[in-house]
């Protein structure tokens, strides 16, 4: 017979094996039941974009400038005129509570602590009410609701507490075809709560003759109209996210979309999806100088955060690195793993003489093969 299998409760005090986001990762697994990991750690198909995200820093080497004064040095930066203390944002992940439970509300702690900007997903399990309204370091990730009524909602329910821009997430118009959650027969625990959305956008009622993706599923997605519609209702900042073509990344621009998500969902959605550093360096050519580009999928270590900066993105976004601190040490945990991530990269911007991010150019950085 098969043994049950043993998950670790979240640990207290951080060990001091911990020391890497791979440390992490293999911890990770030992806390959560198999269904969660295999949610967490898969991707669309084959999983070939998940392996190319983590691939995409490894063919970039660094090329460091010696002997200037770098006491004045600072990770800062500023996007649309708010200032973060540093670059390392906080991906929108939903359904934290299958990881900790404290979910979301452990993830905005370590946020704060650590000067994150933490990107609230729709699917939080934590209402947003709940979360401090006074840190500016948040921004709403919104799932279109099937309507512009329900969409614009959510939007004013996220002006309301104090989140400073609406991130439209643009490439799931359809979930991944997920084969490793399938075998698994994942599902998301029975009654978990979503107080501002259902689990499942319902679908418009189909005709016998009608199809169930493009009639059904696609009927609900949000279009250009759409996101046109909420630029027009909110003074917030309205972001794209998912976007790899430099032609919808012009076509953002012209509509107004203030800042762009260069992203292919951590590999979760369609598979052999353009890696997003191939993608910021074809968009950066599109899109106005200091138009703000940031990107996820892939960060490891703080010298992926500097290529990715070198390369273009106004800041980075980390996923399940985040999500493994939770789920190993819930708020701690995730802190631990935004310290780990911030000092690598404070180092690596010591030892490539860059005293500030705006100085980090693609000067730094050498490839063998162009991409
Ligand atoms: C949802 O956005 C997911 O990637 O699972």
């Amino acid at each position: 017979m098969a043994e049950a299998q043993q998950i670790l409760a979240p640990l207290t005090q951080i060990p001091a094996y911990l020391q890497t986001i791979a440390d992490y990762e293999i911890q990770a697994q030992k806390h959560l039941p198999d269904m969660v990991w295999h949610y967490l750690q898969g991707g669309a198909m084959d999983e070939q974009s998940v392996r190319n995200n983590l691939q995409q820093f490894q063919n970039i080497q660094l090329v460091p400038r010696l002997l200037n004064d770098l006491t004045q040095g600072s990770t800062e930066i500023e996007i649309f005129g708010q200032k973060f203390p540093h670059p390392i944002f906080l991906a929108p992940i939903g359904h934290q509570q299958q990881f900790h439970p404290d979910a979301e509300a452990a993830t905005a702690l370590a946020a704060e602590v650590l000067g994150s900007n933490m990107l609230l997903s729709t699917f939080t399990n934590t209402d947003m009410r709940h979360l401090k309204q006074e840190n500016p370091l948040k921004w709403f990730q919104l799932y279109w609701q099937g309507d512009r009524e329900k969409s614009l909602a959510l939007v004013r329910l996220a002006e309301q507490q104090n989140f400073k821009a609406i991130v439209i997430t643009v490439d799931s118009p359809h979930t991944g075809i997920r084969d490793r959650e399938r075998r698994v027969f994942f599902q998301l625990p029975e009654g978990m709560q979503h107080p501002h959305t259902p689990a499942h956008i319902p679908l418009p009622e189909l005709e016998a003759h009608q199809h169930p993706v493009f009639n059904g599923l696609m009927q609900i997605a949000p279009k250009w109209a759409d996101i046109e519609f909420i630029i027009a209702n909110t003074d917030l900042p309205v972001i794209l996210k998912g976007v790899l073509h430099p032609l919808d990344a012009k076509k953002a621009v012209e509509i107004g979309v203030q800042g762009l998500i260069i992203s292919n969902h951590g590999g979760r959605v369609l598979d052999t999806s353009i890696s997003p550093l191939k993608a910021l360096e074809r968009i950066k050519v599109v899109v106005p100088a200091d138009f703000p580009l940031l990107l996820d999928g892939g960060i490891r270590r703080g010298t992926d955060v500097f290529k990715a900066l070198a390369m273009g993105a106004s800041a980075v976004l980390i996923g399940r690195p985040a999500i493994y601190g939770l789920s190993v040490a819930g708020a701690l945990g995730v802190a631990h793993v935004l310290k780990i991530l911030k000092e690598e990269f404070e180092i690596t911007m010591a030892l490539m003489g860059t005293a500030t991010v705006k100085e980090i150019n693609k000067e730094y950085i050498f490839q063998d093969q162009p991409f």
